[in-house]
């Protein structure tokens, strides 16, 4: 499906089919990757597409229908929360902080090789070369107070007006710095599913206005459990003697997410759940589905290095 969605996108978008057959037959990878293919339309695109092609009907109609089957199945792993407006912050950052999923940072602090870091950037860059961006997405359909409160984090992770300190920018740096590509999604064809899959989801909560509780809901996930983590790969990174910008990119993140976690869980979601409570459970389904994604992306990566998670 890939293969041909591509290939309709350079030629003629317009005759691209709607129906990806019978999702008893579609290929899990397959998919993850043709609605990537699709996303990356409304953000950068590709040289040899037409930027057209963003608004051609039948692209849109595949894009629903991928987006919809991805919706469903998180859905379906989303056992559901009993929403307070009392406390809903309280509640909030206690569910992200009850998380125990397996932690890769973890094992990176004490015994990642050099080999199994660089595995785990060129990964994680199909993120970080885009870091922010789809929550960008939701700023516009959000209410006077989370819309203030996600700029001005915004504004921290697009570098405060300094380009040198734009966080994507950061992370190219350093993956200079270590002999990789900066080339935007140069190792996409790499990457296993989980590692799609948690892109699509962001795209996906970002994109669509109808999921902006979700979409805040998984960058409060994502910054809630990023400060602590972010202090082990330094330890791990300077174990292994690794390139300065490296552990510049992930020193920034323990100072920069031991704020940002307040502001998103405070400021912007319970912020949003008071102005829009029809919104409230869904900040906490966005939370789950980041914290669940996080552990199926170290499951994958710890398996792969032979690791029981
Ligand atoms: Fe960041
Ligand atoms: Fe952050």
């Amino acid at each position: 499906m890939s293969e041909r969605v591509l290939t309709t996108l350079r030629s003629d978008p317009g005759r691209l089919t709607t129906d990806p057959g019978d999702p008893q037959d579609v290929d899990e990878v397959d998919a993850a990757l043709t609605l990537w293919v699709l996303h990356e339309l409304s953000y950068r695109g590709f040289e040899d597409v037409s930027p057209d092609a963003e608004w051609e009907p039948a692209v849109l109609a595949l894009r629903r229908h991928l987006q919809r089957d991805l919706e469903a199945r998180l859905r379906a792993r989303w056992p559901g929360h009993e929403v307070s407006r009392e406390t809903f912050a309280d509640d909030l950052m206690a569910f992200i902080e009850s998380d125990d999923g397996p932690s890769v940072a973890s094992y990176v602090h004490s015994h990642a090789s050099a080999d199994q870091v660089l595995e785990l950037v060129r990964w994680r860059s199909i993120y970080h070369l885009r870091e922010s961006d789809p929550s960008t997405w939701t700023l516009p359909r959000l209410t006077t107070a989370p819309k203030a409160a996600l700029a001005e984090l915004q504004y921290d992770e697009y570098g405060s007006g300094r380009p040198d300190r734009l966080h994507a920018h950061l992370f190219a740096r350093a993956m200079e710095a270590l002999g990789l590509s900066t080339r935007y999604a140069d190792y996409l064809d790499e990457c296993p599913l989980e590692v799609l899959e948690m892109n699509n989801v962001m795209t996906l909560f970002g994109l669509d206005g109808r999921l902006r509780g979700a979409s805040m809901g998984h960058l409060a996930a994502f910054e809630v459990t990023s400060s602590v983590p972010s202090g082990r790969l330094v330890k791990g990174l300077q174990r292994l003697g690794m390139a300065e910008e490296i552990i510049d990119y992930y020193a920034e993140h323990v100072v920069a997410d031991s704020v940002h976690d307040q502001i998103a869980v405070r400021l912007i979601c319970a912020a949003l759940a008071a102005d829009e409570p029809d919104q409230a459970e869904d900040i906490f389904f966005g939370a789950f589905t980041c914290l669940d994604q996080e552990a199926r992306f170290a499951r994958a990566i710890l398996g792969r290095w032979g690791v029981a998670a």
